[in-house]
């Protein structure tokens, strides 16, 4: 099946819409949706209609464009940008074009479609940086969604697995369901087998005990947003994968781009974590999970420390995590 893009916009800056995959829906429906005003772009945020650092970066850009020709100005981008807070790039995209368009929309669209082009390079490039890791035989594990799905080209995390794959590389790919919304077991398994690579999906407590079994000799997962320091936030599970991971020897990647990373933050300590709603973890669709006497939490992503990160891999190679500062400051 040919996949349509991610995130896209169709039209002019006055009339026209942002396109989304509606994600909620994968992998049982394909369905778009056009997105005309402001309200509509943070909702489709929020319930991770579109989801994933990158692709929301880019749809908070496009969403620039509906807020400007709105006349919603500052207090309409400040909304968006505060959509979700952990993944930088939604921020890092809105205050882009904001500076750049300086209220003309034609001017942010334009800025909008440069963010969308370089993603989809940044992820190109990710992937053959990443694609080297990979060799015949390999078993490998990823957390949540880092792929096509999450971004506007090929993905993060998945991206060095696409590479490979088209170099004729054979390995095999675990993805960990991803309670409790699932992106691992709807999304990664999704679009891996669209692609032909061999995946399957484990549940997250599983994790530890393929690797024991000696079945992974690699893990790459994706991020929201990563600290000077190396520490880096992404989907709630990545640190015990990452800690099971440095107990049996395995070596543990964090794929991301440059838009990902947060310089003024010293370390993870500083990364602001989502907390959603609790009926995401009491109910499955129409059924309740959880009595009501009991509490929840919900934290949406959690911070696996610089320590347990092999390496970095980036638009400009892979680095460890001690290497990050210097990369940043442009050395
Ligand atoms: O809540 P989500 O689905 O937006 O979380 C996504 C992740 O945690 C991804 O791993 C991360 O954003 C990197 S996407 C290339």
């Amino acid at each position: 099946m040919a996949m349509p893009p991610t995130v896209s916009w169709r039209g002019d800056a006055r009339t026209g819409a942002l396109v989304i995959i509606e994600q909620t829906l994968l992998p049982s429906e394909l369905r778009l949706l056009e997105l005309t005003d402001l309200d509509g772009v943070i909702d489709a945020i929020v319930r991770l209609a579109v989801r994933g650092a990158p692709a929301i970066g880019v749809a908070g850009a496009y969403g620039c464009v509906i807020a400007l020709r709105s006349g919603l100005g500052a207090a309409g981008l400040e909304r968006l940008a505060d959509a979700r807070p952990t993944a930088v790039n939604l921020r890092w995209a809105v205050e882009r074009v904001k500076s750049v368009a300086e209220g003309d929309v034609k001017k942010a669209l334009a800025e909008a479609k440069r963010i969308h082009a370089s993603d989809e390079d940044t992820c190109r490039r990710i992937g053959q940086h990443g694609a080297a890791l990979i060799r015949n035989g390999m078993g490998l594990l990823t957390h949540c969604n880092a792929g096509a799905l999450a971004t506007a080209g090929m993905g993060t995390a998945l991206a060095p697995m696409y590479v490979a794959h088209a170099n004729g590389v054979k390995f095999r790919v675990f993805a960990d369901e991803t309670r409790p919304l699932l992106q691992g077991a709807r999304l990664t398994s999704f679009e891996l087998s669209e692609q032909g690579i061999d995946v399957t999906v484990i549940g997250d407590g599983m994790a530890a005990s393929v690797m024991r079994a000696g079945r992974v000799q690699l893990v790459i997962t994706g991020a929201d947003r990563i600290a000077a320091n190396g520490d880096a936030a992404n989907k709630i599970g990545t640190y015990g994968v990452a800690v099971a991971a440095r107990h049996h020897d395995i070596p543990f990647y964090v794929a991301a781009p440059r838009s990902t990373f947060d310089a003024a933050l010293a370390s993870g300590n500083e990364i602001p974590i989502e907390e959603r709603s609790e009926s995401e973890l009491r109910r499955l669709g129409p059924t309740q999970l959880v009595p009501a006497g009991a509490k929840v939490f919900n934290p949406a992503f959690d911070v696996t420390p610089a320590g347990l990160i092999t390496g970095l891999i980036t638009e400009d190679g892979i680095f460890s995590p001690g290497q990050i500062r210097s990369w940043l400051a442009g050395g």
